[in-house]
């Protein structure tokens, strides 16, 4: 195990109703606020109209901003942070999935900031020193940014989607009621479950030895995500199978995992340039990328392979020989994908071969991602040719 610091600071606000408190939790920390969300789920399921009355109770004033695209946009980050100077704005409510979370998070950081947000998530990004104040009502678990230090923009010139973060940009409070997920629709639901399971696979998979309390904890966390799925999809109004899969998605990605770890990453870098180019989900790009990851990978360390196939995926492994055990665990995973409805190759989703080259250097240039194995450009290529 490597030594290692964990600071998870968000008040977790978790389980029915627990939306009514939104308004006692944001006047801790303003009194003029961006109520920032999506592209209008939250006015059809009620939730909006719910959010507004516990924000009126406290006195609060409310400037909206909606209109957060899947991906989110720099552009939408940039006129809320216009609105912010302008109005004078002291906290950031944000009400949605990771998309809207992580504009929030640019539009916090951007408002106090000499320079032009982009900078953050350009090469030697300065450090971000300072945000105004965010807090979060969860209403799909997928992206995990509602526990993390970190945000995803697309800058539609060049179409570049970057990660970012710091301390500053976590939430001060996320509000996660279970109840507020029963709306989203099985294929919705699924793409959350593939960005969970990543988030867990992008720590799980470290070169680092002698982390079993970790690898457990991870096991257990995925296990959990692959039963409760299973029952979603029977009853997408199941509370308590919601629940498991609302916290697993905060566990996957509040770095607990990851403590005295390696994280890869090296996956998510591969899937940003389908999202940025292809506008497809995080999740279901994920869902292609992460098995021809695992193939091209595995031989790197097949002992954790072996692991991963035995006690996740239930491989029996008496009598055979790692290979075999290794390649069983990954297609059963497929199997499982497939299952839930995700797709698993790009030909799935009518993705070619003829951006692997331009993805492959944008996704690293001259440089290498990943931390299992370092990829270069050439193994990104490879990789990209293996998820056809
Ligand atoms: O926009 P609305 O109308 O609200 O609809 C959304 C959106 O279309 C809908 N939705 C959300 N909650 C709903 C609902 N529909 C019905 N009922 C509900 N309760 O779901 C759609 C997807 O929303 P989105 O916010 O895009 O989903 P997700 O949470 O998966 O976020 C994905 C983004 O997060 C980034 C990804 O790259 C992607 O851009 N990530 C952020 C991370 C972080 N900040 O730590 C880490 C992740 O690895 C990830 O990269
Ligand atoms: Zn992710």
């Amino acid at each position: 195990m490597k030594n290692f610091e964990f600071y998870c600071p968000t008040r977790v606000i978790f389980g029915k109703n627990t939306e009514s408190q939104v308004g006692t939790e944001t006047k801790k920390y303003g009194k003029k606020i961006l109520l920032h969300y999506g592209g209008g789920s939250i006015k059809r399921t009620g939730l909006y109209d719910r959010v507004i009355k516990s924000l009126r109770q406290e006195g609060i004033e409310v400037i909206e901003l909606g209109g957060v695209m899947p991906n989110p946009r720099l552009g939408l980050v940039r006129e809320g942070i216009d609105t912010c100077r302008g109005k004078n704005i002291d906290f950031i409510l944000v009400v949605g999935g990771g998309s809207t979370v992580d504009s929030g998070k640019a539009i916090a950081a951007g408002t106090p900031y000499k320079g032009d947000v982009w900078d953050f998530f350009s090469n030697g990004a300065p450090e971000i020193e300072t945000a105004i104040p965010l807090g979060v009502v969860l209403t799909i678990p997928a992206a995990g940014s509602e526990v993390s230090p970190d945000m995803v923009v697309t800058n539609e010139e060049g179409w570049l989607k970057r990660p970012a973060g710091g301390d500053p940009i976590r939430s001060r409070f996320s509000i996660m009621n279970p109840e507020l997920t029963f709306t989203l629709s099985a294929h919705q639901t699924v793409i959350g479950i593939s960005d969970i399971l990543a988030h867990i696979y992008e720590r799980y998979f470290s070169q680092v030895s002698n982390t079993e309390l970790v690898d457990r904890l991870a096991e257990a966390t995925m296990k959990t995500v692959i039963n409760n799925t299973r029952l979603i999809l029977k009853d997408l109004r199941d509370y308590d199978a919601r629940a498991e899969i609302m916290w697993a998605g905060s566990i996957a990605h509040n770095n607990l995992l990851a403590t005295g770890k390696e994280g890869d990453w090296g996956s998510h870098n591969i899937e940003h340039e389908l999202s940025a180019i292809y506008d497809i989900p995080h999740g279901e790009g994920l869902a292609i990328v992460f098995p021809a990851w695992m193939k091209y990978v595995y031989r790197e360390n097949k002992a954790k392979f072996v692991q991963f196939a035995e006690r996740v995926w239930n491989i029996d492994g008496d009598s055979k020989d790692e290979e075999s055990i290794i390649l069983e665990g990954i297609a059963r995973m497929e199997e499982y994908y497939k299952e839930i409805g995700l797709p698993v190759r790009l030909s799935d989703i009518d993705i070619g071969e003829d951006r692997f080259a331009e993805m492959a250097e944008k996704c690293v240039g001259d440089s290498t991602t990943g931390v299992f194995k370092k990829l270069d450009k050439d193994d990104v290529f490879e990789i990209y040719k293996l998820a056809l």
